[in-house]
């Protein structure tokens, strides 16, 4: 998915650097997991990880990247779905005949289709070009029936959290923005105007109790206890929510107050203490020092808004601290003039062994 700070063409750099430095261990947590890709990937090493995020777009992902361990058997809705005579094939994984099936619900004119697409929302004096009347009817249908499932107890919670994982990954392949939901185009990319179909996830069993949640980091500090403590907080001034808060909606469907050009949703509650210099050290500081970690590791940027030497002289009052750096395209978006002109950027990882 595309996702500002995505480490996942970085990840295996992150941990060949790690390793390089001997950290090691066999349980990590992701404080800050956007995608999972971090969890992930530590996931398929065979890590113990917890993982959580302040966005529950990425808490339905981590509940079905990171927490999930089965391979989901559909066992209860698959039978009630070939009965409908709807779908017939011995070569198929259940996730992909459920897949399946849900590309084939009839459309509904549900939120996403009302306030989202510009046949939803031609009343407007700028109508909204998230998606097109046909695929955000289709959003609509396949949301709405997953819920239905969920509530009926036709899925178990892993497989409900599965469909939603597939649901955000596939619409942000047909969004027509560039990467961020904070605009949308004005004419339609050619990517967006193709018929909305589901991709499966993939997933991966570590036998392991990972555990996931839905939370402001600085809330769930008593619940770390881990080898590796891994930090990738935002590094700009730019809250989360409002660049992807269409996905947000998708993923809670809870029918918010929306308001403004780009159908924003409210986010007091997501605003994140990490995109204010000042506010970010003090919480780096509490994160650091209520946490049970043998080592921590902060993400961060050449370009961000704490400082290298106020981050390095902080995190040396509780061990020693290694810079490392590396040269990174950063995360491309039209939105962001800064983003065109200038394309490199230093990704640092500083390492504290406490
Ligand atoms: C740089 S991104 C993480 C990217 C992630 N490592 C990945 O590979 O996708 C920062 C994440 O921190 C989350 N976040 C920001 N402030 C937070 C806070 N106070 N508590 C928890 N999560 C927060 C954002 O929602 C966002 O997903």
């Amino acid at each position: 998915m595309r996702y500002i700070g995505n480490k996942e063409n970085i990840v295996e750099k992150i941990h060949s650097i790690l390793a390089a430095n001997n950290i090691c261990g066999k349980r990590l947590f992701d404080l800050f997991a956007g995608t999972t890709g971090v969890g992930r990937y530590f996931k398929q090493l065979g890590y113990q990880v917890d993982s959580s995020d302040i966005m529950y777009m990425s808490y339905c992902l981590q509940k079905a990247y990171i927490e999930n361990n089965q391979t989901p058997k559909f066992d209860k809705i698959l039978p009630i779905i070939h009965n409908n005579g709807q779908i017939q094939s011995l070569f198929y994984t259940p996730l992909e005949l459920v897949l399946s099936y849900l590309d084939s619900v009839a459309p509904i004119k549900g939120f996403i289709y009302n306030n989202y697409t510009p046949d939803g929302t031609l009343h407007l004096e700028v109508p909204r070009l998230y998606f097109t009347g046909d695929n955000g009817a289709k959003i609509d249908a396949i949301r709405i029936k997953i819920e239905e499932w969920k509530s009926a107890e036709l899925i178990n919670e892993s497989e409900y959290y599965i469909l939603l994982a597939c649901l955000l990954e596939s619409v942000s392949l047909y969004a027509n923005v560039a990467g961020v939901y904070a605009a949308f185009y004005k004419k339609w990319d050619p990517r967006a105007i193709k018929p909305l179909k589901l991709r499966p996830i993939l997933l991966t069993n570590n036998n392991q109790k990972n555990r996931v949640f839905n939370a402001d980091s600085l809330s769930i500090l008593y619940e770390i206890d881990t080898d590796i403590l891994y930090l990738d907080p935002p590094y700009n001034e730019r809250q989360y929510l409002p660049n992807y808060h269409v996905l947000e909606t998708i993923a809670k469907y809870d029918n918010p107050q929306i308001k403004g050009v780009t159908g924003m949703r409210p986010y007091d509650k997501e605003k994140s203490v990490f995109c204010n210099a000042k506010s970010a050290l003090q919480a780096l500081k509490k994160v650091a020092e209520c946490s049970k970690y043998k080592y921590l590791v902060l993400s961060y940027n050449s370009e961000g808004i704490m400082k290298q030497e106020d981050i390095i002289s902080l995190l040396s009052n509780y061990g020693d601290v290694v810079l490392e750096q590396f040269e990174y395209n950063r995360f491309k978006s039209n939105n962001n003039g800064l983003s065109r002109t200038k394309k490199k950027v230093f990704e640092q990882l500083y390492i504290l062994k406490r």
